[in-house]
C-alpha cells in the first residue's frame, strides 16, 4: 500500500468495540499489517488532555464549546498520529470519530437541531480526512447496559446520562448509517457472536486493501 487505511468503529457505550479492536489487531497483525488501534476523544497527548476535560471535567461546557473541543481534539489526533501513520502505509483503527460527534452531540444532546447537525458537518468537511469505512457496532440497550454495569470503570459524564439521551444515540447512529451507506457497514453483536463480527471485518478490510 502507497498510503494506508482509515478504519472506524462506532456504537453506543457497551457494544463491545474494545474487544473488537482486540481481535482486529491480532488478526491483522498476524496477516502482517502494520496496524495502529488509537481512539477518541484522545489519541494523541494534547487530546488525552482535552478527553480528561470532555469526559471528567468539573465544570459543564456548553453544547457549542463541547463540539469545538471534540474537534480540536480531533484535530491534533489528525495532524500528530492518524494522518502521519496513514502516509507510511499503515492500517489505522481509531475507536470512535466524527460519527460521535454527531450522534452523541447532534442528535444525543441537541436532539437533531438542523443548526447544530449543520455545524458538525461543516466542521468535519474541513478536518481534510474522512474515514475509508465505518463498521457500526450495535446491542441492545439493556445487553449494553449489564456490560457497563460489570466493567465497573469509572463513570464519565456521557455515561450518566439518561436513557433517553443515550436513545436519541442510538437511533442517532442509524440515521448516520442510512445516510452514508457506502461507507459505513451495520453489524449487530446480538444475532452474531464477537468471532463473528471480527471476521466479517477483517474479510471488509482486506478486500478494501486489495482494491486498494
Ligand atoms: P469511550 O472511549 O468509552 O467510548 O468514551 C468516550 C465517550 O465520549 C463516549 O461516551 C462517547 C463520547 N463522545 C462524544 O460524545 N463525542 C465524540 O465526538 C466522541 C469521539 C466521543
Amino acid at each position: 500500500m502507497t498510503h494506508g487505511l482509515f478504519v472506524t468503529l462506532e456504537g453506543s457505550e457497551g457494544v463491545g468495540k474494545s474487544t473488537q479492536l482486540r481481535l482486529l489487531q491480532s488478526a491483522l497483525a498476524s496477516l502482517g499489517h502494520e496496524v495502529l488501534i488509537t481512539r477518541e476523544p484522545g489519541g494523541s497527548p494534547g487530546a488525552e488532555d482535552l478527553r480528561q476535560l470532555l469526559l471528567f471535567g468539573k465544570n459543564p461546557l456548553s453544547l457549542r464549546a463541547e463540539i469545538l473541543t471534540h474537534f480540536a481534539a480531533r484535530a491534533d489526533h489528525l495532524d500528530q498520529v492518524i494522518n502521519p501513520a496513514l502516509a507510511e502505509g499503515q492500517v489505522v483503527i481509531c475507536d470512535r470519530f466524527t460519527d460521535s460527534t454527531m450522534a452523541y452531540q447532534g442528535y444525543g444532546r441537541a436532539e437533531g437541531d438542523p443548526d447544530v447537525l449543520d455545524l458538525i458537518s461543516r466542521l468535519q468537511s474541513q478536518l481534510g480526512r474522512e474515514p475509508d469505512m465505518t463498521f457500526l457496532l450495535e446491542v441492545p440497550r439493556d445487553v449494553a447496559r449489564l456490560r457497563l454495569a460489570a466493567r465497573g470503570a469509572p463513570v464519565d459524564r456521557y455515561e450518566q446520562s439518561d436513557e433517553s439521551f443515550h436513545a436519541r444515540v442510538t437511533a442517532g447512529f442509524r440515521e448516520i448509517a442510512r445516510q452514508n451507506t457506502g461507507r459505513i457497514r451495520r453489524l449487530h453483536l446480538d444475532t452474531h457472536s464477537a468471532e463473528e463480527v471480527n471476521s466479517l471485518i477483517v474479510k471488509d478490510i482486506l478486500s478494501q486493501i486489495s482494491q486498494g
